[in-house]
């Protein structure tokens, strides 16, 4: 299966205009080949600050279009993982990476893997939104217009498209020119979702998006994660068990840099296989 035809159309787009611009960034961006069952694939993963070790021996994979929670507790290494499958890890001094973190069948950490075509095609989301201090519509037609597109009507419908896709564009149509940094926070993070989608990633990397939210916020976010793992598989790292439980098809239990367990969201809540990983579940950890 060609997976470019599983893409959002403002991906296919984006890729089609790039092209009449920048031929070679549009090679590279064809280098992914997402057809595999399993859309990432970490292999004998260790990560060292300096020498402290942050993250041993990890092994795990990630279904395609499905949603993968990552919990335990805090400074267990999720964050690192998570930052090390668009190699985010790379901005930080004294980081080294051991192992082999597949995507789209290719080592991500091989030399002369290009970055951006990385990044376009695994989108991040943070803990706390972090909306460019420009019009909503310019945070959406940022990353599009960084891959080339300058086209005016074809921006719009990207804008147009993204905004629909992460439920939002009845609430912005006609706030497209006003600052992001205006929308509350709950909006704020549904718009760096859509500012995510609008280059059409394969995968959304999510580190706690809806721990600064409220109820109503976070629920939005979930059933929007719902929607979109039709398209888009999600991993997302969570300290709300409730929310690893309703949303996550698969979930993987860490504790001090390991991966302990990973498994069906359903099997690990109610029968985990490792007595760590039930304390942790079941709020007696600690
Ligand atoms: N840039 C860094 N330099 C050195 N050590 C780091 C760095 N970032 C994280 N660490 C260490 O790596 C370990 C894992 O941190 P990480 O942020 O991945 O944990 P976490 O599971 O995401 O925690 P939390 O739930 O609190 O967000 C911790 O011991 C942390 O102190
Ligand atoms: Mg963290």
């Amino acid at each position: 299966m060609n997976i470019f035809k599983k893409r959002a159309p403002a991906a296919e787009q984006a890729a089609e205009e790039g092209s009449k611009t920048n031929e070679k960034k549009h090679a590279t961006l064809d280098i992914f080949d997402f057809s595999g069952e399993n859309a990432i694939t970490v292999k004998d993963v260790d990560l060292y600050y300096g020498e402290f070790q942050a993250l041993k021996n990890i092994n795990m994979a990630m279904p395609k279009y499905q949603i993968t929670a990552m919990i335990g507790p805090s400074g267990c290494g999720k964050s690192t993982l998570i930052k090390t499958l668009n190699r985010m890890n790379d901005l930080v001094e004294g980081c080294r990476v051991e192992g082999e973190i597949t995507i789209g069948g290719l080592n991500i950490y091989d030399k002369g893997v290009d970055l951006s075509a990385l990044r376009k095609n695994v989108g991040m989301v943070f803990q706390k939104p972090n909306p460019f201090p420009m019009s909503v519509y310019d945070n959406i037609a940022y990353g599009p217009r960084t891959f080339g597109i300058k086209k005016k009507s074809t921006l719009d419908e990207i804008v147009e498209r993204s905004l629909k896709q992460a439920a939002m564009w009845d609430e912005l149509k006609d706030r497209l020119n006003k600052s992001a940094l205006g929308l509350s926070g709950g909006q704020q993070q549904r718009l760096c979702i859509a500012r995510a989608l609008a280059v059409g990633p394969q995968i959304l990397l999510m580190d706690e998006p809806t721990s600064a939210l409220d109820p109503i916020s976070t629920g939005k976010i979930e059933e929007l994660c719902e929607e979109l793992k039709k398209d888009v598989t999600i991993v997302m790292v969570t300290h709300n068990m409730q929310q690893a439980a309703r949303i996550s098809d698969k979930t993987a239990f860490f504790l001090l840099g390991e991966m302990i367990e990973m498994g069906d969201t359903e099997q690990i809540f109610s029968a985990p296989t490792h007595p760590e990983t039930e304390r942790y579940i079941t709020g007696r950890f600690g």
